[in-house]
């Protein structure tokens, strides 16, 4: 049964429990604004290269806008459908890891029909030409420069961690929410939905957003820390 979040999770409960959330969120019911700017104000909070601060969050409410950031997404699966990192046909030798694998196919396959009806949809973007992350531009870095590594950490790691805050302080507030990013495939028909210049942001993800039951937040399996923690040397 599904059941309301009636505490405040500590943090160590939201950082193991934050999960992606699709067919979970409940579309009946409007999440307020304030809400989402306190999730923000949060998000912001997070480090960026030099200080730069050109993390950006674009917000969806509007029905029309949902419904075309939707379209794209369903294209943008498609695509994925056809690469060899498609989730559904992964196939992993630990048995708790793939059938959470099979969970979570079954999960976001669904979801491409119904992700129009969530009632927010969040991009985390990352200026690199236009405001504070002119500096990118200047230093002749733009879409077509194939970027060093030490670049390209800088340019996500203004972004990543914040949009990553955002989703911690989402699940805290009993809002759920997924990292999606297959609308990339089609990154510039939603820069032109949104408004978004194109040349000098990059949009990170697509979040779905939206209140979910208690039942959605919960520890996943994860590998064995012998696997992926080394010491001193990989
Ligand atoms: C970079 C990235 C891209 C992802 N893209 C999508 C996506 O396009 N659609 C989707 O349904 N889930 C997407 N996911 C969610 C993953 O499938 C999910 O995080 C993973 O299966 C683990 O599930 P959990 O977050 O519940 O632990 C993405 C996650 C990440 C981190």
């Amino acid at each position: 049964m599904a059941t309301e979040q009636v505490t405040t999770p500590t943090a160590d409960e939201v950082l193991a429990t934050t999960r992606s959330v699709r067919g979970g969120i409940d579309t009946s019911r409007p999440v307020p604004r304030e809400l989402i700017e306190e999730c923000v104000t949060l998000a912001l909070q997070a480090p960026s290269g030099s200080n730069i601060q050109n993390a950006h969050f674009v917000v969806v409410t509007d029905p029309e806008k949902r419904g075309a950031l939707a379209e794209i997404y369903g294209r943008g699966w498609e695509m994925y459908a056809q690469t060899p990192l498609y989730a559904p046909t992964l196939k992993f030798d630990d048995p708790g890891h793939q059938a959470r694998q099979d969970e979570i196919s079954k999960s976001a396959l669904s979801f491409v029909e119904h992700i129009h009806e969530v009632p927010v949809m969040v991009i985390p973007c990352v200026d690199f030409g236009v405001g504070r992350g002119k500096v990118f531009a200047e230093a002749g870095y733009s879409r077509d420069v194939v970027l060093p590594t030490l670049v390209h950490s800088a340019v996500w790691g203004a972004i990543l961690p914040a949009a990553t805050r955002f989703r911690l302080a989402a699940r805290a507030r009993g809002l759920g929410s997924c990292w999606t990013v297959v609308h990339l495939f089609f990154e510039q028909d939603a820069a032109e939905v949104l408004g978004i210049p194109y040349e000098s942001v990059l949009q990170a993800a697509l979040f779905p957003v939206g209140y979910a039951s208690e039942d959605e937040f919960f520890r996943a399996w994860r590998p064995p820390l012998s696997e992926v923690l080394h010491w001193d040397a990989w």
